[in-house]
Order: structure tokens, then sequence, then C-alpha cells
């Protein structure tokens, strides 16, 4: 055996070989080695470590991808809070956020910015310490986000240690994304092996990071890009470019296309460069982030509280496309709902192909006159499924048939309805519909409900269609046997599956009530539905009048819920789910804060901390009402900057005038 400095040594030589391949292969796009090269210095690491297992270390190359599964992903709160940022959509809007920022700096000369591209992929926040890579997580709320290191370590392009002069401590922000290639082959896969397919790079990405198995993660082939920090020890840079210029030297992946731009016009002139030529690029790009570049400014300019004011999105207009429709299809959803859905001649819109559209509902049909065959102008903003604009009626050849509404249930063929006058959707009547059954279990295992990982669509529809899942407490029947029984199911998935299922048997009552899918009763009205009768036996014996008796309850819900509670078969349902141990008393303290309930606000003037949609939004959860006629019953006046004639009439009529200052002391 050779002496273990030797082999120190070598492990370190071939270590540093490794990350300076990887450096030039996945951050430089310019591969200094052959292939064969670089797997025979990892078979050598390999191999070393293996002999000597004392001398690995969290950063070796061969710890990119860890081993066995993980339970699921703490959350850890961010060191500096990640920020979102606004968005221009125009030049002309853009050239006024720069009048607007320079009359906050007082600046007459013109300022000097960064570009960048603004990547459609999810956000990330990763943090060195002494150069190591200790701690990867996703933006969550923006306070708090998941750890998902394991994850962000099968990244290649993401340095697991940085290269000289490095920080002791750093956190910087990127994107994490797929590029369109590897998105187009992912999707063709999972259609081969009948899996559900993502709808665009960025969803694959997020579906990706949220994998509990990363050597699943490292098969999706991520990329990353830093665009931002949120902690620096000792910066020793005064400006955006030389931010980049300093990460890129320890390593970290940046985005070659940015520029340093000296005026508003070059930023402009970027800005429509890359409009044209956007679908070039090898990843979804969805607009150009401007950044000013002094970071003296940009502390001058300061943040609100959901984005930097020094920095700012040009969005690129949703990409549009006309085409064919080759046929209307009928999808039934979990409440029975039967949407039309048009299968499109696939067309090419922005980098990805195209091939369905939803039509939500027969009156949107109807409004658009879409016919079938009919060329059709389509629109993708963003992520979405793309919306059908409008029907180019001059293509129209005299052939195109209307689109009948279906008469029976297109998948179980059961009965149909419009529920009511006023209701544009119809419903399939049948309470068994396999259909509805595979939305509603789906519904029911859902991160916001019982949370059951591990059960895609895939497996929910295998069960179903086997009928080993006949109702939702089926699903905490289920053995072992009969997840083995499934394509693709071995021993370890199978055990994960049952522990996840028992692991939900006690998740709260208002989790309960929404994971049922009483139509109506989303996660807020679950929430108080369990804060008021705390028993799920309650709500079996409810009568209208108990629930509109709630403020917050209207008579609709209320008629949707005593009907769901009053049928045989959900008092059948929720007495096997007791029987089998699923919990189905509210414990917990009051969920909802009810502190403003009964008051009304209204906003006027330009808030400066804070978006009027997230300050409605939090009153709003705490129970007030929003309104938009200033009266004498109107409770808070909220006066912004630049006030309109809501401020004089609330004065005239004595109403309680607060200022910003005063309204975000409120809602602490
Ligand atoms: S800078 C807000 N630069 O866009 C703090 N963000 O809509 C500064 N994004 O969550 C962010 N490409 O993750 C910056 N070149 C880029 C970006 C970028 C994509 C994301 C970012 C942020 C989101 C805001």
């Amino acid at each position: 055996m050779k002496n273990l400095d030797k082999v120190g040594k070598e492990i370190a030589s071939l270590r540093l070989k490794i990350r300076q391949a990887d450096y030039c292969y996945y951050v430089l796009s310019d591969p200094e080695i052959s292939d064969k090269a670089y797997d025979d210095l990892l078979r050598d690491l390999k191999f070393l470590e293996k002999d000597n297992p004392q001398l690995i270390t969290p950063d070796s190359p061969t710890q990119r991808v860890a081993q066995g599964i993980s339970s699921g992903f703490k959350t850890v709160k961010h060191r500096e809070k990640m920020l979102s940022l606004d968005n221009t959509y125009s030049i002309q809007e853009l050239k006024e956020w720069e009048e607007k920022i320079k009359r906050m700096l007082k600046r007459e000369v013109a300022l000097d910015y960064v570009v960048e591209p603004k990547i459609d992929g999810v956000s990330c926040s990763l943090t060195y310490k002494n150069g190591a890579f200790l701690l990867g997580t996703t933006r969550g709320d923006g306070q708090a986000g998941e750890d998902v290191t394991p994850n962000l370590k099968t990244i290649k392009s993401i340095p697991l240690r940085l290269s000289k002069n490095y920080p002791q401590l750093l956190e910087v922000r990127g994107e994490v994304f797929m590029s369109k290639k590897d998105f187009a082959k992912i999707n063709k896969e999972r259609i081969e092996s009948k899996e559900t397919v993502f709808a665009n790079p960025r969803n694959a990405t997020s579906g990706s990071l949220k994998l509990l198995d990363s050597k699943l993660v490292a098969k999706r082939h991520l990329r990353c890009l830093v665009h931002s920090y949120g902690w620096v020890d000792d910066a020793d840079f005064t400006n955006h470019k030389q931010f980049l210029k300093r990460i890129s030297t320890w390593g970290l992946p940046i985005d070659f296309n940015s520029k340093h731009c000296q005026s508003i016009k070059q930023v402009i002139d970027y800005c429509l460069r890359w409009e044209k030529q956007r679908d070039s690029l090898d990843y979804e790009v969805d607009g150009i982030v401007v950044k000013v570049n002094s970071f003296s400014l940009r502390r001058q300019l300061g943040s609100t509280m959901k984005s930097p004011r020094w920095a700012v999105a040009y969005k690129f207009p949703a990409h549009q496309a006309t085409t064919k429709i080759a046929k209307i299809e009928f999808g039934v959803g979990r409440t029975g709902i039967i949407t039309p859905v048009a299968i499109l001649e696939p067309i090419e819109c922005g980098g990805v192909t195209i091939s369905r559209a939803t039509l939500h509902n027969f009156d949107e049909i109807q409004r658009l006159d879409i016919r079938n065959k009919d060329t059709v102008l389509i629109e993708r903003a963003g992520e979405v499924i793309p919306k059908i604009i409008k029907v180019i009626s001059s293509k129209r050849k005299g052939k195109e048939k209307k689109v009948l509404i279906p008469t029976k249930c297109p998948v179980c063929s059961g009965k149909v309805a419009k529920e009511a006058q006023v209701e544009v959707y119809l419903y399939c009547l049948n309470p068994d519909c396999p259909a509805q059954l595979k939305k509603s279990v789906l519904h029911f295992i859902s991160r916001n409900a019982l949370d059951i990982e591990g059960m895609g669509e895939s497996v929910v529809a295998e069960l179903v269609d086997r009928k080993i899942i006949k109702t939702l407490a089926d699903i905490y029947l289920l053995k072992k046997e009969d997840l083995l029984s499934l394509p693709l199911f071995k021993e370890k998935r199978a055990n994960n599956l049952i522990q996840a299922i028992i692991g939900s048997k006690q998740r709260s009552l208002s989790r309960l009530l929404y994971g049922l899918g009483i139509r109506h009763v989303g996660e807020k009205a679950a929430m108080l539905l369990a804060d008021n009768f705390k028993n799920i036996d309650k709500l079996l014996l409810l009568k209208e009048e108990d629930l509109t008796a709630i403020s917050e309850i209207g008579p609709t819900m209320a008629l949707s819920i005593v009907n769901y509670f009053a049928q045989p078969q959900t008092k059948k349902m929720i007495n096997l789910l007791k029987k089998l141990g699923i919990s189905t008393k509210e414990l917990n303290k009051p969920l909802l804060d009810n502190s403003f309930s009964g008051l009304t606000f209204i906003f006027t003037g330009e808030l400066n901390s804070i978006a009027r949609n997230q300050a409605k939004e939090i009153i709003q959860k705490k129970g007030a009402k929003v309104v938009s006629t200033v009266s004498k019953n109107t409770d808070f006046v909220v006066v912004g900057k630049n006030p309109g004639s809501k401020f004089s009439k609330a004065k005239a009529l004595g109403v309680r005038i607060v200022y910003e200052d005063e309204f975000l002391k409120l809602i602490k």
C-alpha cells in the first residue's frame, strides 16, 4: 500500500484536474480534455478513494451524487431576503424607470448598467464556506427556501470548491435551468415511458430540484448561472461588472452574454437585439434584467419589500404562432368539469413545440367561434400552456365544423349537465367516473393537502384503472404487493411510498378537508371549517345556516359543503378513514388571524415599500375587506404618494386616514 501522504497528493491532483475540466466544459463550454481522458481521471479518483475512504471530502468530484434517497427538504431561512424584480413591458416604461431612479438619485449625468438575459428557470442560493459548497436552497417565499443541497451538487457547473482568493463566507444567487435541448429529450423519454410531460423547461427544472433521489436529478443535466449575491465577506468589488469578473475567477458560472452599457440607449439596443434573437439561446429567457452597475448607487436606491429599485426586468412580449386545430378533445377534471382541449398541429412557439391548448369552457369556444380544423393564433405567455387568442377567419375553407357540446361524459359515458344557469361549465354527474377519481386522488395527495410523495400521475392512473383504488380511503389500504405489481416499482420505492402514506395520517383537519376536494372549498375555506368545527363528525351533521353564520362563507359554498357531507358515500368514506387511523380532528390553535374582521379599507396613492396587491392580500387574510369607493362606512383610507380624489373625499367624510408607516405598523 502506498503511503497515505503520497495517495493524498495524488487524490488532490486528480481532483484539481477534474475540477479544471468541469470548469472548461460546463462553465466555459470549451472542453480542454477528451471525454475518455475525463472518465479516466474520475475512475482513478474513485479507485483511490475507495481504498482510502478516510480521504473522501464532501467537495470531491466523486461526491456530486449522494447515496440514498432523502426523506424530504428542510426549510432554511435566507441570510438576506431573496427579492423579486419589477417588470417593464415597453421601451417607454424602461425609460420611465431610469427617469424615476435618476430623480431619486438627484442625478443629471448618465448612469451605467449591466444587462443580462432573464433566464426563465428556478432561482437558487448557493453558500460557500471557506471555499467549499455548503448549502444550496430554493428561493421559497423569499424569506426561507428549501435545502436542496444534494440536488444542486449534481449540477456540474456549480463548483463544489472555489478556486483561489475566495472569501470566507459567500452566498450567491443564480438561476437553475434546463437547456431547451435537454428539455425536449426528457419529454421525449417521458412520452415513451407513458409519463406526463413537463409543460416547459422551468417546470422540468423545478420538478427535478424537488426529486428526493439525487441520482435521478443528475440525469436531468440541469445547469446554473450566477447573477447576484446575498452575502460576501470583505467584498472588494464596487460594481456589478467587477463582481461578475471576480466570481468568475472563483470558478462560478456567469452568463457571458451579459454586457456593460454606458447609457440607457445602449441598454435599449441590447434589449431590442435580444428580443429578436432570443430563440437563438439554448435556454428560455423571458426578458432582460437591467441593473445599475454601481453598488454605492444601489445602496442609495435601496429596495421595496418586494424588489430592488436598482434593477428592473424588461419583459419580452409573449411568443405567438399560428397553427391548425387537428381535433378537439374533452378532459374530465376532479369535480367532474368537462374541459375542451384543442389538439393542434405541432408548432414551434418560442423554442418549444406546442401541440395542445386549453379552451377553458364551452362559452370560450362560442366567444371565439372556434371550429374544428380552424387556423388559430396562439400565444405562450411565459411558462403556461398556450391560449388561443383568435381564429384566423380568412383561412376558413368552409369545411370547419362547429364544436358539439358532449351529451355524455367522454370518459365514462355518464350523464352530463350544466350545474346552474350561471355556470358556464359542463359536468359529468357520475360520482364513480374514473377520470374524476384519478384527479381527486392527485389532489388528495398533493403538497398542500395530505402531501404524499412518490405517487405520480401514472401510478395513480394504474391504481385506478386496475380498480385497486376505488375511493380516496383506498389509498390507506394499499399494500406493498399492490405497488410491486405496477411497472417500475421495486422494493425500495414501494417501501418509501407506504411510509409516506402512513406519515400522512396525522396531517391537520384543514389539510384533510382541502384534500377531500369539496367543490368551492379551497385552502382558506378548509382552514375556516377546521377552525370553526374542529372535528369532522360535526361537519357530517351540518345545516346550511350553521355555515352561513360564518361571515366568510356564502350560500353557494354552504350548499356545496352540506351536500357533500350529506352523501352516504361521503359518510362511509369518512368512517373508513377514521377506522384506518387518519386524524380527523383539529388539535392546533386557530389557523386564521381574524383581527381585521369586519373592517373596510381603501387604498389611494403609491405605496413605497410594499406592492398594493401584497398589502391588500395581507389585510384580506386578516379578515378585512378592500373596497374601491369611499363612504362614511369605510374604516381606513391608506394613503401613499400622489393620492387621488379618494383622499380628499375621505378627509371630507372624516374617515380615518393612515399613511404608509402607520399602515405597516398596523399589519405587523
Ligand atoms: S438579478 C431580485 N439577474 O428573475 C434580485 N435575476 O423575477 C436580483 N432571474 O428571482 C436578481 N435571470 O431568480 C437577476 N440575470 C438575472 C436573472 C434573474 C433570472 C430571476 C431571479 C429572480 C427573478 C425575478
